[in-house]
Protein backbone atom coordinates (compact mmCIF):
# COMPACT_ATOMS: atom_id res chain seq x y z
CA UNK A 1 0.00 0.00 0.00
CA UNK A 2 1.17 3.40 -0.79
CA UNK A 3 2.01 5.72 2.26
CA UNK A 4 -0.93 7.93 1.19
CA UNK A 5 -3.58 5.10 1.41
CA UNK A 6 -2.81 4.40 4.58
CA UNK A 7 -5.61 5.60 7.41
CA UNK A 8 -3.16 7.46 9.79
CA UNK A 9 -1.59 9.22 6.96
CA UNK A 10 -5.24 10.14 5.36
CA UNK A 11 -6.51 11.43 8.87
CA UNK A 12 -3.23 13.31 8.77
CA UNK A 13 -4.04 15.04 5.13
CA UNK A 14 -7.26 16.05 6.67
CA UNK A 15 -9.47 13.49 5.70
CA UNK A 16 -12.60 12.84 7.71
CA UNK A 17 -13.27 8.92 8.40
CA UNK A 18 -15.52 6.77 8.86
CA UNK A 19 -14.16 4.99 11.62
CA UNK A 20 -10.67 6.62 13.42
CA UNK A 21 -7.21 4.79 13.06
CA UNK A 22 -6.10 3.84 16.03
CA UNK A 23 -2.72 3.51 18.29
CA UNK A 24 -1.31 3.95 21.38
CA UNK A 25 1.15 5.99 23.58
CA UNK A 26 3.38 2.97 24.85
CA UNK A 27 1.85 0.62 23.37
CA UNK A 28 5.04 -1.65 23.37
CA UNK A 29 5.65 -1.41 27.46
CA UNK A 30 5.80 -3.48 30.52
CA UNK A 31 2.01 -4.26 30.44
CA UNK A 32 2.19 -7.04 27.63
CA UNK A 33 4.03 -10.54 28.99
CA UNK A 34 6.17 -10.45 25.69
CA UNK A 35 7.95 -6.85 26.10
CA UNK A 36 9.11 -8.14 29.33
CA UNK A 37 10.15 -11.29 27.95
CA UNK A 38 12.00 -9.78 25.42
CA UNK A 39 13.40 -6.57 27.49
CA UNK A 40 14.77 -9.39 29.80
CA UNK A 41 16.94 -11.02 26.81
CA UNK A 42 18.39 -7.20 25.98
CA UNK A 43 19.23 -7.40 29.68
CA UNK A 44 18.16 -3.81 30.55
CA UNK A 45 15.93 -1.01 28.59
CA UNK A 46 18.75 1.02 27.08
CA UNK A 47 20.23 -2.15 25.97
CA UNK A 48 17.31 -2.96 24.66
CA UNK A 49 16.92 0.13 22.76
CA UNK A 50 20.34 -0.02 20.78
CA UNK A 51 19.16 -3.90 19.99
CA UNK A 52 17.89 -3.30 16.47
CA UNK A 53 16.44 -6.46 16.45
CA UNK A 54 14.80 -6.93 19.97
CA UNK A 55 13.51 -3.02 19.41
CA UNK A 56 12.12 -4.38 16.12
CA UNK A 57 10.44 -7.67 17.60
CA UNK A 58 9.16 -5.13 20.67
CA UNK A 59 7.38 -2.28 17.98
CA UNK A 60 6.01 -5.53 16.34
CA UNK A 61 4.99 -7.06 19.47
CA UNK A 62 1.81 -5.00 19.92
CA UNK A 63 1.08 -4.67 16.04
CA UNK A 64 0.37 -8.71 15.78
CA UNK A 65 -1.60 -9.11 18.86
CA UNK A 66 -4.02 -5.75 18.25
CA UNK A 67 -3.62 -4.80 14.70
CA UNK A 68 -2.71 -1.17 15.52
CA UNK A 69 -2.85 1.59 12.70
CA UNK A 70 0.65 2.30 13.11
CA UNK A 71 3.65 1.29 14.82
CA UNK A 72 5.97 3.48 16.52
CA UNK A 73 9.69 2.87 16.83
CA UNK A 74 10.79 1.56 20.11
CA UNK A 75 13.28 3.97 21.67
CA UNK A 76 13.55 6.68 24.43
CA UNK A 77 13.38 11.03 24.07
CA UNK A 78 16.67 10.53 26.34
CA UNK A 79 18.69 8.49 23.80
CA UNK A 80 19.65 12.06 22.36
CA UNK A 81 21.18 13.51 25.47
CA UNK A 82 23.20 10.49 25.86
CA UNK A 83 24.57 10.82 22.10
CA UNK A 84 25.33 14.57 23.19
CA UNK A 85 27.65 13.07 26.06
CA UNK A 86 25.16 13.13 29.16
CA UNK A 87 25.68 9.99 31.06
CA UNK A 88 22.40 8.13 31.23
CA UNK A 89 20.77 5.42 33.31
CA UNK A 90 17.90 3.65 34.53
CA UNK A 91 16.38 3.46 38.38
CA UNK A 92 14.62 0.56 38.63
CA UNK A 93 10.77 1.80 39.75
CA UNK A 94 12.44 5.02 39.67
CA UNK A 95 12.84 6.39 35.96
CA UNK A 96 15.87 7.72 34.39
CA UNK A 97 18.32 9.62 35.37
CA UNK A 98 21.30 11.75 33.84
CA UNK A 99 24.32 13.82 34.62
CA UNK A 100 23.27 17.27 35.06
CA UNK A 101 23.72 20.48 33.02
CA UNK A 102 23.71 23.98 34.69
CA UNK A 103 26.72 25.52 34.27
CA UNK A 104 28.65 26.82 31.19
CA UNK A 105 31.22 24.55 31.90
CA UNK A 106 28.46 21.40 31.68
CA UNK A 107 27.75 22.62 28.48
CA UNK A 108 30.77 22.62 26.66
CA UNK A 109 31.74 19.04 27.88
CA UNK A 110 28.99 17.96 25.36
CA UNK A 111 29.67 16.63 22.16
CA UNK A 112 28.76 17.81 18.53
CA UNK A 113 26.14 17.11 16.69
CA UNK A 114 27.92 15.82 14.11
CA UNK A 115 29.17 13.11 16.29
CA UNK A 116 25.34 11.85 17.63
CA UNK A 117 25.31 8.95 14.99
CA UNK A 118 28.21 7.37 16.44
CA UNK A 119 25.69 6.41 19.48
CA UNK A 120 22.18 6.85 17.33
CA UNK A 121 23.10 4.49 14.68
CA UNK A 122 21.37 1.71 15.39
CA UNK A 123 18.13 3.11 16.29
CA UNK A 124 17.86 4.08 12.25
CA UNK A 125 18.80 0.62 11.84
CA UNK A 126 15.72 -0.13 13.97
CA UNK A 127 13.53 2.15 11.18
CA UNK A 128 14.53 0.74 8.25
CA UNK A 129 13.81 -3.07 9.75
CA UNK A 130 10.52 -2.07 10.88
CA UNK A 131 10.39 0.04 7.39
CA UNK A 132 10.53 -3.37 5.58
CA UNK A 133 8.57 -6.11 8.10
CA UNK A 134 5.59 -3.96 9.03
CA UNK A 135 2.20 -4.77 7.83
CA UNK A 136 1.47 -3.26 3.97
CA UNK A 137 -1.40 -1.30 5.62
CA UNK A 138 0.58 -0.06 9.23
CA UNK A 139 2.16 3.51 9.30
CA UNK A 140 5.63 3.38 10.68
CA UNK A 141 6.00 6.81 13.31
CA UNK A 142 9.40 8.06 14.46
CA UNK A 143 10.02 10.43 17.15
CA UNK A 144 11.60 12.67 19.43
CA UNK A 145 11.33 14.59 22.54
CA UNK A 146 10.56 18.21 22.37
CA UNK A 147 13.95 20.44 23.11
CA UNK A 148 12.13 21.83 26.53
CA UNK A 149 11.00 18.46 27.78
CA UNK A 150 14.52 17.26 26.78
CA UNK A 151 16.04 20.17 28.58
CA UNK A 152 13.88 19.57 31.98
CA UNK A 153 15.85 16.01 31.99
CA UNK A 154 19.31 17.31 31.04
CA UNK A 155 19.10 19.68 33.76
CA UNK A 156 17.59 18.12 36.66
CA UNK A 157 19.45 14.91 35.97
CA UNK A 158 16.01 13.27 36.18
CA UNK A 159 12.13 13.33 35.87
CA UNK A 160 10.80 16.34 38.05
CA UNK A 161 6.96 16.74 39.43
CA UNK A 162 7.24 20.80 38.21
CA UNK A 163 10.43 20.84 36.18
CA UNK A 164 11.89 23.90 38.82
CA UNK A 165 15.25 23.13 37.89
CA UNK A 166 14.77 24.09 34.80
CA UNK A 167 12.72 26.72 34.81
CA UNK A 168 15.00 28.45 37.48
CA UNK A 169 17.96 27.96 35.43
CA UNK A 170 15.45 29.93 32.39
CA UNK A 171 16.23 33.21 35.23
CA UNK A 172 19.49 31.77 36.65
CA UNK A 173 21.68 31.24 33.33
CA UNK A 174 19.60 32.09 30.38
CA UNK A 175 22.61 32.40 28.16
CA UNK A 176 23.66 28.37 29.10
CA UNK A 177 19.39 27.54 28.92
CA UNK A 178 19.50 29.02 25.49
CA UNK A 179 22.59 27.50 24.22
CA UNK A 180 21.14 23.95 25.29
CA UNK A 181 17.30 24.89 23.82
CA UNK A 182 19.38 25.61 20.45
CA UNK A 183 21.53 22.66 20.47
CA UNK A 184 18.54 19.89 21.52
CA UNK A 185 16.43 21.29 18.82
CA UNK A 186 19.46 21.13 16.10
CA UNK A 187 20.24 17.41 17.26
CA UNK A 188 16.70 16.87 17.18
CA UNK A 189 15.83 18.28 13.44
CA UNK A 190 19.23 15.81 12.82
CA UNK A 191 17.52 13.18 14.48
CA UNK A 192 14.09 13.07 13.19
CA UNK A 193 15.85 13.73 9.69
CA UNK A 194 17.84 10.43 9.83
CA UNK A 195 14.55 8.69 10.66
CA UNK A 196 13.25 9.89 7.67
CA UNK A 197 15.53 8.61 5.68
CA UNK A 198 15.54 5.09 7.09
CA UNK A 199 11.42 4.97 6.57
CA UNK A 200 9.66 6.73 8.84
CA UNK A 201 6.43 7.88 7.30
CA UNK A 202 5.44 10.32 10.17
CA UNK A 203 7.17 12.05 13.31
CA UNK A 204 6.18 12.88 16.88
CA UNK A 205 7.22 15.39 19.08
CA UNK A 206 6.80 14.84 22.39
CA UNK A 207 6.71 18.11 24.35
CA UNK A 208 5.72 15.79 27.64
CA UNK A 209 6.29 18.97 30.43
CA UNK A 210 4.82 22.00 28.15
CA UNK A 211 2.19 22.47 30.54
CA UNK A 212 4.92 23.99 32.88
CA UNK A 213 5.64 26.76 30.49
CA UNK A 214 3.25 29.63 31.17
CA UNK A 215 2.86 32.68 29.51
CA UNK A 216 5.88 33.84 27.24
CA UNK A 217 7.83 31.17 28.16
CA UNK A 218 5.29 28.64 26.20
CA UNK A 219 5.59 31.09 22.78
CA UNK A 220 9.42 30.59 23.62
CA UNK A 221 10.86 27.29 24.87
CA UNK A 222 7.69 25.11 23.78
CA UNK A 223 6.47 26.76 20.51
CA UNK A 224 9.38 27.88 18.96
CA UNK A 225 11.80 24.96 19.02
CA UNK A 226 8.80 22.98 18.06
CA UNK A 227 8.56 25.56 14.80
CA UNK A 228 11.90 25.44 14.23
CA UNK A 229 12.05 21.78 13.70
CA UNK A 230 9.26 21.35 11.60
CA UNK A 231 10.01 24.27 9.21
CA UNK A 232 13.91 22.87 8.96
CA UNK A 233 12.24 19.28 8.22
CA UNK A 234 9.69 20.72 5.96
CA UNK A 235 12.56 22.02 3.77
CA UNK A 236 14.60 18.94 3.01
CA UNK A 237 11.19 16.31 3.27
CA UNK A 238 7.60 18.70 2.46
CA UNK A 239 5.26 15.68 1.90
CA UNK A 240 6.17 14.14 5.95
CA UNK A 241 3.60 14.36 8.28
CA UNK A 242 4.23 15.64 12.02
CA UNK A 243 2.36 15.03 14.77
CA UNK A 244 2.77 17.75 18.09
CA UNK A 245 1.77 16.34 21.34
CA UNK A 246 2.25 19.81 23.95
CA UNK A 247 1.16 17.94 26.78
CA UNK A 248 -0.43 20.01 29.49
CA UNK A 249 -0.88 22.89 26.93
CA UNK A 250 -3.84 25.53 28.34
CA UNK A 251 -6.64 25.31 25.27
CA UNK A 252 -5.74 28.56 24.11
CA UNK A 253 -2.05 26.99 24.28
CA UNK A 254 -3.05 24.52 21.96
CA UNK A 255 -4.54 26.53 19.22
CA UNK A 256 -1.55 28.83 19.27
CA UNK A 257 0.80 25.77 19.01
CA UNK A 258 -1.15 24.23 16.20
CA UNK A 259 -1.22 27.73 14.62
CA UNK A 260 2.42 28.56 14.92
CA UNK A 261 4.55 25.01 14.37
CA UNK A 262 1.72 24.25 11.86
CA UNK A 263 1.97 20.75 12.78
CA UNK A 264 -0.59 17.90 10.92
CA UNK A 265 -2.07 16.88 13.98
CA UNK A 266 -1.73 18.08 17.67
CA UNK A 267 -1.98 15.44 20.48
CA UNK A 268 -4.17 16.32 23.42
CA UNK A 269 -4.28 14.74 26.68
CA UNK A 270 -7.07 13.39 28.71
CA UNK A 271 -7.96 16.58 30.60
CA UNK A 272 -9.00 18.28 27.13
CA UNK A 273 -12.52 18.65 26.92
CA UNK A 274 -12.67 16.22 23.70
CA UNK A 275 -16.17 18.83 22.94
CA UNK A 276 -13.86 21.77 22.83
CA UNK A 277 -11.20 19.94 20.45
CA UNK A 278 -14.07 19.22 18.08
CA UNK A 279 -15.12 22.66 18.54
CA UNK A 280 -12.13 24.52 17.79
CA UNK A 281 -9.15 22.74 17.59
CA UNK A 282 -10.33 20.12 14.97
CA UNK A 283 -11.37 23.17 12.65
CA UNK A 284 -7.44 23.45 12.40
CA UNK A 285 -5.95 20.65 12.52
CA UNK A 286 -6.06 16.49 12.59
CA UNK A 287 -6.85 15.63 16.32
CA UNK A 288 -5.04 13.08 18.07
CA UNK A 289 -6.45 11.71 21.20
CA UNK A 290 -7.61 11.32 24.51
CA UNK A 291 -8.90 8.33 25.99
CA UNK A 292 -8.10 8.61 29.94
CA UNK A 293 -5.31 5.73 29.93
CA UNK A 294 -6.49 4.57 33.41
CA UNK A 295 -9.12 3.24 31.86
CA UNK A 296 -7.12 0.44 30.26
CA UNK A 297 -6.58 -0.54 34.41
CA UNK A 298 -10.18 -0.61 35.33
CA UNK A 299 -11.91 -1.58 32.02
CA UNK A 300 -15.45 -2.37 32.20
CA UNK A 301 -18.45 -0.43 30.40
CA UNK A 302 -16.98 2.85 31.45
CA UNK A 303 -14.03 2.27 29.48
CA UNK A 304 -16.48 1.35 26.55
CA UNK A 305 -18.71 4.25 26.48
CA UNK A 306 -15.35 6.78 26.93
CA UNK A 307 -14.03 5.04 23.72
CA UNK A 308 -17.26 5.47 22.39
CA UNK A 309 -17.63 9.15 22.76
CA UNK A 310 -14.81 10.05 21.78
CA UNK A 311 -14.91 8.74 18.46
CA UNK A 312 -18.60 10.35 18.52
CA UNK A 313 -17.29 13.46 19.57
CA UNK A 314 -14.19 13.89 17.58
CA UNK A 315 -16.22 12.41 13.66
CA UNK A 316 -16.83 15.59 12.08
CA UNK A 317 -13.23 16.11 11.26
CA UNK A 318 -9.86 14.32 10.96
CA UNK A 319 -9.41 12.20 13.86
CA UNK A 320 -6.63 9.34 15.27
CA UNK A 321 -7.69 7.88 18.30
CA UNK A 322 -5.66 7.54 21.18
CA UNK A 323 -4.59 7.59 24.51
CA UNK A 324 -4.14 10.98 26.67
CA UNK A 325 -1.09 9.43 27.76
CA UNK A 326 1.05 6.62 27.18
CA UNK A 327 -0.82 3.05 28.70
CA UNK A 328 0.66 2.20 32.02
CA UNK A 329 2.09 -1.32 33.29
CA UNK A 330 -0.57 -2.23 35.41
CA UNK A 331 -3.08 -2.05 32.50
CA UNK A 332 -4.76 -5.25 31.69
CA UNK A 333 -4.18 -6.07 27.31
CA UNK A 334 -7.96 -7.36 27.42
CA UNK A 335 -9.38 -4.30 28.06
CA UNK A 336 -6.68 -3.04 24.59
CA UNK A 337 -8.95 -5.28 22.68
CA UNK A 338 -12.21 -4.09 24.03
CA UNK A 339 -10.66 -0.81 23.57
CA UNK A 340 -9.93 -1.19 19.59
CA UNK A 341 -13.17 -2.92 19.45
CA UNK A 342 -15.42 -0.05 20.47
CA UNK A 343 -12.84 2.04 18.29
CA UNK A 344 -13.87 0.24 15.22
CA UNK A 345 -17.38 -1.10 15.66
O1 LIG B 1 5.33 4.91 22.76
C1 LIG B 1 6.07 3.92 22.52
O2 LIG B 1 5.69 2.75 22.68
C2 LIG B 1 7.43 4.18 21.90
C3 LIG B 1 8.56 4.14 22.76
C4 LIG B 1 8.71 5.26 23.76
C5 LIG B 1 9.28 5.05 25.04
N1 LIG B 1 9.45 6.25 25.64
C6 LIG B 1 9.66 3.75 25.59
C7 LIG B 1 9.86 3.61 27.05
C8 LIG B 1 8.47 6.62 23.64
C9 LIG B 1 7.81 7.38 22.51
C10 LIG B 1 8.96 7.24 24.84
C11 LIG B 1 8.91 8.69 25.05
C12 LIG B 1 9.33 9.23 26.35
N2 LIG B 1 10.34 8.80 27.18
C13 LIG B 1 8.79 10.41 26.91
C14 LIG B 1 7.72 11.26 26.27
C15 LIG B 1 6.37 10.66 26.38
C16 LIG B 1 5.83 10.57 27.80
O3 LIG B 1 5.66 9.44 28.28
O4 LIG B 1 5.57 11.63 28.37
C17 LIG B 1 9.44 10.63 28.13
C18 LIG B 1 9.17 11.77 29.09
C19 LIG B 1 10.43 9.61 28.27
C20 LIG B 1 11.43 9.48 29.37
C21 LIG B 1 11.24 8.22 30.10
N3 LIG B 1 11.52 6.96 29.58
C22 LIG B 1 10.76 8.04 31.42
C23 LIG B 1 10.34 9.17 32.34
C24 LIG B 1 10.78 6.67 31.68
C25 LIG B 1 10.49 5.97 32.98
C26 LIG B 1 9.03 5.90 33.25
C27 LIG B 1 8.60 4.46 33.34
O5 LIG B 1 7.50 4.18 32.82
O6 LIG B 1 9.33 3.65 33.92
C28 LIG B 1 11.21 6.01 30.50
C29 LIG B 1 11.33 4.55 30.29
C30 LIG B 1 10.61 3.95 29.14
N4 LIG B 1 10.55 4.47 27.90
C31 LIG B 1 9.92 2.71 29.14
C32 LIG B 1 9.47 2.49 27.84
C33 LIG B 1 8.73 1.28 27.31
C34 LIG B 1 9.80 1.77 30.33
C35 LIG B 1 11.13 1.07 30.40
C36 LIG B 1 11.10 -0.31 30.97
O7 LIG B 1 10.87 -1.28 30.22
O8 LIG B 1 11.35 -0.42 32.16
Amino acid sequence: METKDKLIIRALNGEKLLKPPVWMMRQAGRYLPEYKATRSLAGDFLSLCYNPELATEVTLQPIRKYSFDAAILFADILLVPQALGAKLWFVTGEGPRLSTITSQNDFDLLDDIENIDHVLSPIYKTVSKLSSELPDSTTLIGFAGAPWTVATYMIAGRGTPDQRPALDLIKSNPKVFNLLINKITHATIHYLSKQIDAGAEVIKIFDSWAGSLKGELFDLYCIEPSKIIVEEIRKVYPDIKIIGFPRGATNNGYIKYANATAVDCVAIDSSVDTQWAANELQKITCVQGNLDQKLLVSGGQTLIDETKRIVKTLSNGPHIFNLGHGITPDANPDNVTKMIKAVRE
